[in-house]
Order: structure tokens, then C-alpha cells, then sequence
């Protein structure tokens, strides 16, 4: 359904899910005039509601978010069309947010770099509302993301780094490993991760 949607336009087009909903309360008080469930590319608009998922996900657990509240901006201003968000009644739920990056392997740099134009899109954050985990949504929101890149004209592969206990999430996805990342956080140190686009006759 959402595959016939994706068309060679660099944004896209929101479409519709009939998926079971993850219902907080306060969405679920919502009056049902916003779409139930629907997936686009995100604005600067939402990265107050990006970042708020953001923080709860990663402050507590390990003191820093991938994306400042500034870095955010900076994406969705720059790359909105690497972004996906994942919307219940209007709510924002899950997203993902890349960048283009020029290298074979990520670096430093890349954690805050957008380069337009290029083969690589480089994820820099997935992230599912505290309410909404373990109910498939992440592991859906990231195969979309993967079937809208490969809609996209030039796009060759995705690229992302993550914690060692997330390895087997992105392997079971498809991504293989590209080995320890050169990027560190602090005292954190991270896995490489590469997701090969190939082509999708889909979207000729
Ligand atoms: C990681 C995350 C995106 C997964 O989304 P989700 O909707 O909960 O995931 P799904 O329901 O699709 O899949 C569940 C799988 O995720 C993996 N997973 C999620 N959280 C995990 C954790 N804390 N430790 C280990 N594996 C985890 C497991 O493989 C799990 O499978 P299982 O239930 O069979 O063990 C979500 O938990 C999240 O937002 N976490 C906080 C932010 C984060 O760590 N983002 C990733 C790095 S950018």
C-alpha cells in the first residue's frame, strides 16, 4: 500500500497505516478526527515532540541524546527528507532522523554533518515513545525508512552506529556489521552498522 504511495518526489507523501495503535491515555482521550495512524517526513516543527521522546529514551539512560534540541533543527531544516515520523491521532510516536554523509565509514564529523548529494544516508537516531515499545513499531518504522530510501534517486546504503546490545535488533533488520565505530560518546563506544539500499523496482 504505503510502497505504491512512495513516488520519485525527494519528500514523502504521508500515508496511512492500519496497524494496531499503542494507546497512552492521553492519546487515547483524543477525538478521532486526526488520522489513526500515518507515517511522513518530519519538520522542524516537531522537533520539540522528536526531542521529548528523544531525552526520555537516552538521559536517563546514558546522560546524552544522539541529536541536541539544536542538532534536531538543524536536520529537519537541512534533510527533512531523511526523516521519518511515525504519527498516532496527530501524536508523534516513533521517528528516524538522517543525514548524508561522504565516507566509507562514519566519523566523528558525521555525528553533526549533513552532506547533501551523496550515496550514504547515515541515521542518526531511532527512537519509540516509552509507551509504544516492544510492540513492533521500531522494528516497522525502520523497514519503511529502509523501503522509502531505496525510492530515493542515489541513495546506495544506510549507516549507523549503535550500542552492543542493539546488534542483533539492526542484524535482524538486515544490516550487517561493519565493525567497532571510531566514534565515541564519553565513555561510550559504539558497533557499526551498513544497510545496502539495492534497487527496488517498486519505485520505477
Ligand atoms: C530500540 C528501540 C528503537 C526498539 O523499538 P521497539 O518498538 O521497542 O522494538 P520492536 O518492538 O520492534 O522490537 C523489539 C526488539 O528490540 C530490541 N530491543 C529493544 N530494546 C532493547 C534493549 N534495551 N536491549 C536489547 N534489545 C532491545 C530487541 O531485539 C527486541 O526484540 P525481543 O523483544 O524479541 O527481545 C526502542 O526500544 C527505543 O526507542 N529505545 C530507546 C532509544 C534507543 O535506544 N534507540 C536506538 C539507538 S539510536
Amino acid at each position: 500500500m504505503a510502497q505504491q504511495q512512495v513516488n520519485n518526489s525527494p519528500f514523502l507523501k504521508p500515508f496511512f497505516l492500519k496497524l494496531p495503535m499503542c494507546s497512552p491515555s492521553h492519546i487515547r482521550q483524543r477525538r478521532h478526527t486526526l488520522p489513526a495512524s500515518e507515517l511522513r517526513n518530519l519538520t522542524p516543527q516537531d522537533a520539540i515532540s522528536v526531542f521529548e521522546i528523544e531525552r526520555e529514551a537516552f538521559v536517563s539512560v546514558s546522560g546524552e541524546c544522539p541529536l541536541t534540541l539544536e542538532e534536531v533543527l538543524h536536520f529537519l531544516g537541512q534533510c527533512p527528507e531523511l526523516s521519518l515520523g511515525w504519527f498516532e491521532e496527530g501524536q508523534l510516536v516513533a521517528f528516524i532522523i538522517g543525514s548524508g554523509w561522504d565516507k566509507e565509514r562514519l566519523s566523528q564529523d558525521a555525528m553533526t554533518a549533513h552532506v547533501p548529494e551523496t550515496p550514504t544516508v547515515h541515521m542518526h537516531v531511532l527512537s519509540v515513545h516509552r509507551h509504544c515499545r516492544q510492540q513492533g513499531k521500531g522494528s516497522v518504522l525502520l523497514w519503511r525508512y529502509l523501503q522509502y530510501l531505496r525510492c530515493l534517486p542515489g541513495l546506495r546504503r544506510a549507516l549507523l552506529i549503535c550500542e552492543e546490545f542493539l546488534v542483533p535488533f539492526y542484524l535482524k533488520a538486515g544490516f550487517k556489521e561493519k565493525g567497532p565505530s571510531a566514534i565515541t560518546v564519553g565513555q561510550m563506544s559504539f558497533t557499526e552498522m551498513e544497510y545496502l539500499l539495492g534497487g527496488n523496482s517498486l519505485c520505477t
